[in-house]
């Protein structure tokens, strides 16, 4: 089945193409196995999707209506005879928000469809996300969290799980994804001083320091304020969740955050 990767170049996009060498992954800086593909620009879908039959779809990027883009892709990608659509989703996903629930609806409505819900990336501890600048800069994990924890999961298994339920038989429903364990930013402080021997902090913060944080980063103020309250329900619990269906799903248990901050030293 020849598979189409949206986000075929960021954190779950890149290892998932690894697993799918054979898959076509979109970007907007088209290059040798790429295909341009531009949310903003819909003239680059139909070349994207032409002989593709299961599409990974990372949604358009910080956008609570994203419909707006995605509804004349949906159009595209069924005239064009695409059956599978799996979808990242979140696992506090923004169920709230009309436009995201309306996204989730289009994908059940493919003749295969499946939805990932994934608890927080390992992979915020690295690079660019704002939670790896405070750890690198002020050895702070900044965040309204409280002392709620996380399930975190490496997007490598994020990556594996999708490989499976684009290429084997057909999927559904929708899967939460975690690590092997829940720890809170706290607990996490900790891991990274331990192993490392750099003191580590948690710095709490309020929901409205946290949203004018993302918002500084660039993200527009209504969704930078969304994913503040998600941060804000995990200090309620709302992600203290572990389960099994990374290994259910690919055969091996997902990488512990012990494990990748491990692999992630230098
Ligand atoms: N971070 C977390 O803890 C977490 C937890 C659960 C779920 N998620 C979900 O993961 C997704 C985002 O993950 P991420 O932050 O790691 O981002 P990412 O997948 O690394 O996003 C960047 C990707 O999006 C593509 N992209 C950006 N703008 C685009 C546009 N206008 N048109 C087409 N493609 C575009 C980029 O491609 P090019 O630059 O090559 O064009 C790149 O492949 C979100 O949907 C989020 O809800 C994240």
């Amino acid at each position: 089945m020849s598979v189409l990767l949206l986000g075929g170049t960021g954190t779950t996009g890149r290892p998932l193409s690894r697993l799918l060498p054979e898959a076509r992954v979109a970007s907007r800086q088209p290059g040798p196995g790429r295909v341009r593909f531009d949310w903003a620009d819909p003239a680059t879908f139909r070349p994207a999707l032409a002989g593709v039959r299961a599409v990974y779809l990372v949604p358009p990027p910080a956008d609570l209506e994203p419909m707006r883009l995605a509804a004349p892709f949906f159009e595209e990608a069924t005239a064009a005879g695409v059956r599978r659509v799996v979808l990242l989703g979140a696992l506090s996903a923004f169920d709230a928000a009309p436009g995201v629930d309306e996204l989730f609806r289009a994908v059940r409505e493919m003749p295969e469809s499946a939805v990932l819900r994934p608890s927080g990336f390992m992979q915020n501890l690295l690079g660019e996300h704002p939670l790896a600048a405070g750890l690198r800069e002020r050895g702070e994990l900044v965040g309204a969290t409280g002392d709620g924890k996380v399930g975190w999961i490496d997007a490598e298994d994020i990556a594996a799980v999708a490989a499976r339920l684009l290429t084997g038989p057909a999927p559904a429903g929708e899967h939460l994804l975690t690590g092997p364990g829940a720890l809170s930013y706290g607990e996490v402080a900790e891991l990274i001083t331990g192993l490392t021997g750099r003191p580590v902090r948690h710095r709490p913060v309020s929901v409205a320091e946290q949203a004018a944080m993302f918002g500084a980063t660039g993200l527009p103020p209504a969704f930078a304020g969304r994913l503040a309250e998600i941060y804000g329900a995990i200090a309620d619990g709302a992600e203290d969740l572990v389960t099994g269906a990374v290994e259910e799903i690919t055969g091996r248990p997902p990488r512990s955050l012990r494990e990748f901050v491990r692999a992630h030293l230098a």
